[in-house]
């Protein structure tokens, strides 16, 4: 198939996000947040881990607005506006939801931060705007909505307060579609490359996963944590919707071995390769 082909129409994965109606759930009862029944230690650990979890949300939002601008640039079917328009409004409500819990978990409001962006600003000619595409799908959908997946199942596990859990699930139930948008719209992309997977495009997919081991869990070196026989079970203690370093890197391993690498084989990337040199 020409590249003018792939420019036709969307994926149907994506015109279907795109074309159904949006059902959402009711707003989580954040007024019903009891302090009272929690150690301050406790609320203000929790507190900075949400507060985290806000700005990357919020950070989401600059990063899906950016594909946005870029892929009506590359001329992408107008499903593809639709399903980010979704995905925008996921984040932003991702980010308030968060926010919220961070206030209530503090007793104060919260500022988010302005935005730092963790890519280039698009380049104007057509050639580096499809590789600046690539590599914003390839990071922030495929790898990073994928590992919110397993993420957030082991957050409403581990997760005891009722407010928390219903904030997490609100988040979980979108992630799943925002990773099917990652993989379904990084294969349309790479379908406009004359080359598809070339050797600088393996090299971004390297370098991105050396950084995603590296910066996951608030900066905490997740191989010097990993403990391959840890299970991720119901807390015994109170939880506010937080997971450990141990519980974030056995998930991590987990989900890049049996998700992540075999879905980029699949679109013609060395996913072990990659992997193997992520610190090159
Ligand atoms: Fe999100
Ligand atoms: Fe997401």
């Amino acid at each position: 198939m020409n590249s003018e082909d792939r420019r036709a129409d969307a994926p149907s994965k994506i015109r279907s996000v795109h074309r159904a109606q949006i059902d959402r759930g009711p707003w989580p009862d954040f007024e019903s947040f009891s302090r009272a029944e929690y150690s301050e230690t406790r609320l203000r650990s929790a507190a900075l881990d949400w507060e985290r979890r806000a700005n990357l949300e919020y950070a989401s939002v600059h990063e899906f607005a950016a594909l946005l601008d870029a892929m009506t640039r590359l001329g992408a079917p107008a499903s593809f506006a639709g399903a980010l328009a979704r995905l925008l409004t996921d984040e932003a409500r991702h980010t308030e939801l968060c926010q919220r819990m961070t206030e209530v978990l503090r007793g104060a409001p919260l500022e988010l931060q302005p935005v730092t962006p963790p890519y280039a600003a698009p380049p104007s000619s057509n050639a580096p705007l499809l590789q600046w595409a690539i590599d914003v799908v390839l990071t922030s959908c495929c790898i990073g909505e994928t590992l919110s997946i397993p993420m957030y199942e082991a957050l409403v596990v581990r997760t005891t307060d009722p407010v928390a859990e219903a904030t997490i699930r609100q988040i979980r139930r979108d992630e799943y579609l925002h990773s099917t948008f990652g993989w379904e719209t990084l294969e349309w992309l790479l379908g406009l490359s004359p080359n598809g997977v070339d050797a600088d495009t393996q090299r971004v997919l390297s370098r991105r996963l050396g950084q995603f081991e590296r910066g996951c869990y608030a900066g905490v070196a997740l191989s010097e944590v990993v403990d391959f026989e840890h299970v991720i079970e119901p807390s015994t203690e109170p939880n506010l919707g937080t997971l450990s370093a141990k519980d974030f890197a056995v998930i991590f391993y987990a989900t890049i071995e049996s998700e992540v690498l075999p879905r980029f084989d699949a679109l013609g990337f060395r996913g072990m390769d990659a992997w193997k040199s992520r610190y090159e």
